[in-house]
């Protein structure tokens, strides 16, 4: 059996429950800091959570996408092993996707993983990338990264059979999106802004329960790999660049991707391919998911998951909306 074939296996049959288990954790502990505006305890709490939780996964992960270097994290820092062994994976982990979320008790705030098999996720400095998001069931290259966001919205109102004007582009609500964001109302399309979040804003585009057609827009890169490991499992399209803001930047992204092009546009597949396996679970409600919720005085705590899964030639098409009753 080669790698691929036994990885897809047992991720789909094996540990998608174990995986939900490390995301609930992480939300649980960091539910505790909601409101309280402290985001960086909120984050400390689902960090040590996850970090513990993932004791229990038997596999032989390594931290690509994590909390930082060695010197700068001194839990899931990127290189760092976890799991309790088995199949060799890398693992994506963004423990508190959303931190100020959490703090001020706003929707979104969720906690996210993804696995992929050994070697298969791409190492993102903790930069910027750009990213164009859109949905399943669309022409191959419907949208692409360097092309106008008029025509983009063009070519996306035309393969979707409506009008511009019915179509939601989403995007974060930042100074460096200003000019995106008037170019797309004056062509007539409405815009969605989050204050943070993208993960989850990436996800809408591609999720038929949600009105956004469309994400557009620079966040983290480590969010925007997360993402894509997301859209792989949903079966949308995604485009990504690093964004350099210096040389050094630009030779960090080198040295950690050896033999490629750090400044090129990244397709779905080079951000996340083979098989790959993604959970979230949702810290405060949102529209992706609803955050951890108290009941019988605090006795029992309900959270809200989402798991699913893609092998290397396409997505399963399943997402599994996971509700766990905790004894607290
Ligand atoms: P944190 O959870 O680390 O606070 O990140 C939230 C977030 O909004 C991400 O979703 C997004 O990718 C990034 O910050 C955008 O960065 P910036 O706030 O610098 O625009």
């Amino acid at each position: 059996m080669s790698v691929s074939s036994h990885s897809t296996s047992f991720v789909e049959n094996t540990i998608a429950f174990d995986l939900v288990r490390v995301t609930e954790a992480a939300a649980l502990a960091s539910a505790q800091w909601v409101g309280r505006g402290c985001k960086n305890d909120a984050d400390g709490a689902a960090v040590e959570a996850m970090r513990k939780a993932f004791d229990n996964l038997a596999i032989d992960g390594v931290v690509v996408i994590g909390e930082g270097e060695m010197d700068e994290a001194p839990m899931l820092y990127v290189g760092e092993k976890v799991g309790c062994g088995g199949v060799p994976m890398d693992i994506a982990v963004d423990p508190l996707e959303g931190t100020t979320l959490c703090a001020k008790a706003m929707p979104n705030a969720i906690t996210v993983l993804a696995l992929a098999e050994r070697g298969k996720l791409l190492h993102a400095p903790d930069i910027y990338m750009d990213k164009i998001v859109v949905g399943t069931g669309l022409p191959e290259g419907v949208v692409d990264l360097d092309a106008s966001i008029e025509n983009n919205l063009k070519n996306l109102a035309q393969a979707k059979r409506k009008p511009v004007q019915d179509l939601v582009l989403c995007t974060l609500e930042r100074e460096r999106h200003q000019d995106l964001i008037a170019r797309a109302r004056a062509v007539g399309a409405r815009v969605q802004l989050l204050t943070d979040g993208d993960v989850a804003g990436g996800m809408a585009a591609s999720l038929t329960t949600s009105d956004v057609d469309i994400y557009v827009g620079s966040g983290g890169a480590p969010e925007g790999v997360l993402t894509a490991a997301a859209i792989r499992c949903l079966g949308g399209q995604m485009q990504g660049r690093l964004l350099f803001e210096n040389e050094m930047q630009r030779q960090r992204a080198q040295a950690m991707n050896p033999g490629q092009d750090p400044s090129r546009k990244l397709g779905l597949h080079d951000m996340a391919a083979g098989s790959v396996l993604f959970s979230a679970t949702g810290v405060t409600t949102g529209a992706l998911l609803r955050g951890v919720s108290y009941h019988k005085g605090h006795s029992q705590a309900i959270t809200h998951s989402l798991v699913m899964c893609a092998s290397s030639g396409s997505h399963s098409g399943i997402i599994r909306f996971i509700e766990t009753y905790h004894q607290c």
